[in-house]
């Protein structure tokens, strides 16, 4: 049995594996510009952000139907089960889709009807998270959260991602303030190739209570103190630190530095489909690189429970952080 955890930074549309990608192509009638699943596999060669940003819209476009959403959520919550997840937020990136066509109701239908079954099918309880992508403007995100309003039901909180260096968290202030009036939690990435100064941004004019990467932080010395003080959790991602080139090996991530300064840590997969691994196999990725003994994966583990929303169900977390603390890793290394 692999060690219980929670995801906190995982993109829904960045779990479309190859295989589904082509089904959905088929089911769909879009064509791919790619002759089969392989040579899709090829193209997952990014040089940065942007790099893998092009090809993850891009293949995105073979989602339509609610079905499609549906099926995209239910395939990652199986997988998410089986590494050990208990409790999932999920981001989705509503104008990616509504630029195409697609109709936010479509989308929160299909990934709705996922996740509601999710908690009997696979054991894991969700949260959904809805994402402004920050090359777009700030008009766009307000309209966004203005159509969503039908749904808020099913939403937690709001986030910020996509390219990010010239897209200040400064820029998004009021659809923030908005997304808090309407009752909504508050996240945002920040410092993942942006500087420092957005994640103080992120805290001081969205109001966020996580950081999604926050890997910059190290730049500051003030900052970290900070964010250990006022125990704000980093949802780091190491294998897509390493896809992206934000550092150069697993071997040099900063990962057990940061939890010795006291930073509050998270471990999670970001878009798995594109970047070599679920949450499971980036928990077994660093232990192995990084050489994590027991109570750290350990730490990680009661980590992303503690950071969870799970404000509005504390038996839930309080029987998932006993989990953990019982967890017998055994002779056998299970991460
Ligand atoms: N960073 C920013 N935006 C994203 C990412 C990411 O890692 N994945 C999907 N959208
Ligand atoms: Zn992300």
């Amino acid at each position: 049995m692999p060690l219980p955890k929670a995801e906190l930074h995982l993109h829904i549309e960045g779990t479309l594996e190859p295989e589904l990608a082509f089904e959905l192509a088929r089911r769909n009638g879009v064509r791919l510009p790619f002759a089969d699943t392989e040579a899709l596999r090829r193209a997952y060669l990014f040089e940065d952000l942007q790099s893998f940003l092009d090809l993850y819209y891009e293949l995105m476009g073979v989602l339509h139907t609610a079905d499609d959403f549906h099926d995209l959520a239910d395939a990652y919550l199986a997988r998410a089960a089986a590494q050990g997840v208990r409790h999932a937020e999920i981001f989705f990136d509503p104008q990616a889709h509504t630029a195409r066509g697609v109709a936010i109701g479509t989308v929160v239908e299909g990934l709705g009807r996922a996740l509601d079954a999710a908690e009997e099918r696979h054991g894991v309880s969700t949260r959904l998270i809805m994402c402004f992508l920050r090359d777009q403007s700030a008009e766009s995100a307000l309209a966004t959260l203005e159509s969503a309003r039908p749904y808020l039901d099913r939403i937690t909180g709001v986030g910020l991602d996509s390219a990010e260096v010239g897209h200040p968290p400064s820029k998004f202030r009021e659809v923030y303030e908005a997304a808090g009036a309407l009752g909504l939690r508050k996240v945002a990435h920040a410092g993942e190739e942006g500087p420092p100064s957005y994640i103080v941004e992120a805290l001081d004019l969205l109001g966020v209570e996580r950081i999604d990467h926050g890997l910059r932080c190290l730049e500051d010395s003030a900052l970290v103190d900070r964010l250990v003080r006022e125990r704000i959790p980093l949802t780091l991602c190491p294998l897509s630190n390493v896809r992206l080139r934000a550092i150069d090996i697993l071997e040099e991530h900063p990962l057990p530095a940061m939890m010795d300064a006291g930073l509050l840590c998270t471990v999670n997969s970001d878009d798995p489909a594109y970047f070599g691994g679920y949450v499971g196999d980036t928990f077994h990725a660093v232990r192995e690189a990084l050489g994590l003994g027991e109570e750290r994966l350990r730490e990680l583990a009661r980590n992303s429970f503690l950071a969870s929303f799970l404000d509005d169900d504390e038996e839930r977390r309080a029987r998932l952080l006993a989990e953990v603390d019982a967890y017998d890793f055994g002779a056998e290394p299970q991460e």
